[in-house]
């Protein structure tokens, strides 16, 4: 070990006094780490310590010829092996599960031919540890991750966040759920074990020899890949065999950029226990709850009054306002792939078939209550008078953020908040610019580092038809953003200064650079 790294680790075992801290790390005019972590920090116990390895693979996904991907794939180097949970069969996973408080050292190794990093979506770690592009690595090199578990139990995931290639790299396979797990949630009893179910859901496009193809054309790019085929664990035409009991479905909207209006197809409610950031005070029901891309939903599903033989279809129902306006119809709209026309953003969908194939005489009861939401008061918001805006608007092809596009390392003023603060932000998609209109798409808004929660949304376009679709009195990393639509969420900067990222979770937009930096200056 160089001196230079022996400083720093002492310094930050110290405590990261300021004039420890610049012997490792270079500062910007921001102070803003620079240098990508590529060995363990000795002075780091874990508590798990894991090899996540990025590389190519093939699975079977349709019948016949296996498909090329991408895949994340984990092993336990130390601490407890129940922590990765590999995945056989298909490119998704691993399943991590961590205990809140837990320390965990994830040692990356790219394997893919290009430039990778690993984004722990919704979790709350420094800004060396967030996966931001400029800490992107090669083919062979090794990034480690060394944070400790801080968020409330809930399922979060993980993805590539390389610039320019985030879209088709968790395209290609690279994406895995992370779980947090602690006693406030156990002490509940929910469903487990085979009782509760990841549902990843993703649309994809294959061609004539089972492969997948991405973007076709620049049109598509603008909108935002959509795929003809709907994979739910990375795989067609999902059925769960389930028994008469109740269950606990955790969704993530894994996608590029379907949005989905989920709902069961015999007009049962959806029963919502949690969204990104955990669980609820109380379970919510919902008609129909509508799931943009990298958004969660913790749903129960309880079958205790159905007989063996009964079906149940989780759908995606009609809705409008998300489709591109007329310029997507036009472009979309008569789009096709394979000779199969794709549908659109709020075409309807089956995703899964439910099957009661089985008794059991489980009765387990939904919860009263699940466990308390701490509301942000509006007063601690230094800025709840006036708060920051930011515009997601198209400016002829190009998605932007307040009229700007991402630059690796840059912040405006306007995006400098205060360590140890609360603020207001004001999100507006603002469709009214462009071709006087017609170009209407919604934004996937997401923010780095920390679970907001929502103060308010205004009426967007379609919104008769997905009105009653939002949760909104849980935490959130990202919400759904649809076109006219104007909403407020309020947000604690804490604990890590630095640079973190906020964009569209339309990959393809993100790509595009509908992504920004904001900095927290301690
Ligand atoms: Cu899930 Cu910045 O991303
Ligand atoms: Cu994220
Ligand atoms: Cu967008």
């Amino acid at each position: 070990m160089n001196r230079r790294k022996f400083l720093g680790y002492a310094a930050v075992s110290l405590g990261a006094g300021l004039a420890g801290f610049r012997l490792v790390e270079p500062l910007t005019r921001s102070g803003t780490a620079t240098q990508p972590r590529t060995g363990p920090n000795p002075d780091f116990a874990p508590d798990v310590d894991i090899q996540l390895t990025a590389r190519p693979d093939a699975v079977p996904i349709l019948p016949g010829r296996e498909t090329a991907v991408w895949s994340y794939q984990a092993e336990v180097l130390a601490g407890p092996q129940g922590a990765v949970q590999n995945l056989p069969g298909t490119y998704l996973g691993p399943v991590f599960r961590f205990q809140r408080g837990q320390k965990v050292r994830i040692r990356f190794r790219n394997q893919i031919e290009q430039e990778s990093v690993v984004h722990w979506h919704g979790l709350h770690v420094p800004q060396e540890y967030d996966g931001h592009p400029r800490f992107a690595i090669k083919r062979g090199q090794t990034y480690v991750y060394e944070f400790e578990i801080k968020d409330r139990p809930g399922m979060y995931w993980f993805h590539p966040h390389p610039h320019g290639k985030t879209g088709p790299q968790v395209y290609r396979g690279l994406a895995g759920l992370l779980f947090v797990t602690g006693q406030e949630e156990e002490a509940l009893d929910l469903p487990s074990g085979d009782a509760e179910i990841p549902l990843v859901i993703q649309d994809r496009t294959f061609d004539r020899n089972n492969q997948l193809v991405y973007l076709t054309n620049r049109m598509q790019r603008m909108t935002g890949f959509l795929g003809n085929t709907i994979l739910v664990n990375g795989k067609p035409e999902a059925e769960l065999n389930l028994a008469t009991r109740a269950y606990r479905l955790r969704v993530l909207n894994g996608s590029n950029s379907r949005i989905y209006k989920l709902a069961w197809s015999d007009g049962t409610p959806v029963t919502v226990l949690g969204t990104d950031g955990g669980l609820l005070d109380a379970p919510v029901q919902k008609p129909y709850v509508v799931l943009g891309p990298a958004e969660r939903l913790d749903i129960w599903l309880d079958l205790s009054g159905r007989t063996p033989g009964d079906e149940l279809l989780l759908k995606s129902l009609r809705f409008s306002g998300a489709s591109g306006g007329m310029m997507g119809g036009m472009m979309g709209g008569g789009m096709m792939q394979r000779g199969q026309s794709v549908p659109q953003n709020g075409d309807e969908l089956t995703l899964v078939r439910v099957r009661v194939t089985r008794k059991e005489s489980e009765k387990r009861t939904l919860p009263r209550q699940l466990s308390p939401v701490e509301r942000i008061p509006v007063a601690e918001a230094r800025n709840a008078a006036r708060p920051r805006t930011f515009r997601f608007a198209m400016r002829g092809m190009q998605p932007t953020i307040n009229g700007r596009t991402f630059q690796m390392t840059s912040v405006a003023d306007d995006e400098v908040v205060r360590l140890n603060t609360t603020e207001v932000w004001e999100l507006v998609n603002d469709s009214s610019g462009m071709m006087g209109g017609m170009m209407q798409i919604p934004h996937p808004v997401h923010v780095h580092g920390l679970q907001f929660q929502v103060l308010e949304r205004s009426p967007s376009a379609g919104w008769e038809s997905i009105k009653d679709g939002f949760v909104d009195n849980g935490w959130k990393d990202s919400v759904l953003l649809m076109p006219g639509m104007r909403m407020k969420i309020i947000l604690r900067f804490r604990d890590y200064p630095g640079l973190f990222l906020y964009h569209c979770h339309n990959l393809e937009h993100e790509d595009l650079g509908m992504m920004r930096n904001y900095l927290v200056k301690a």
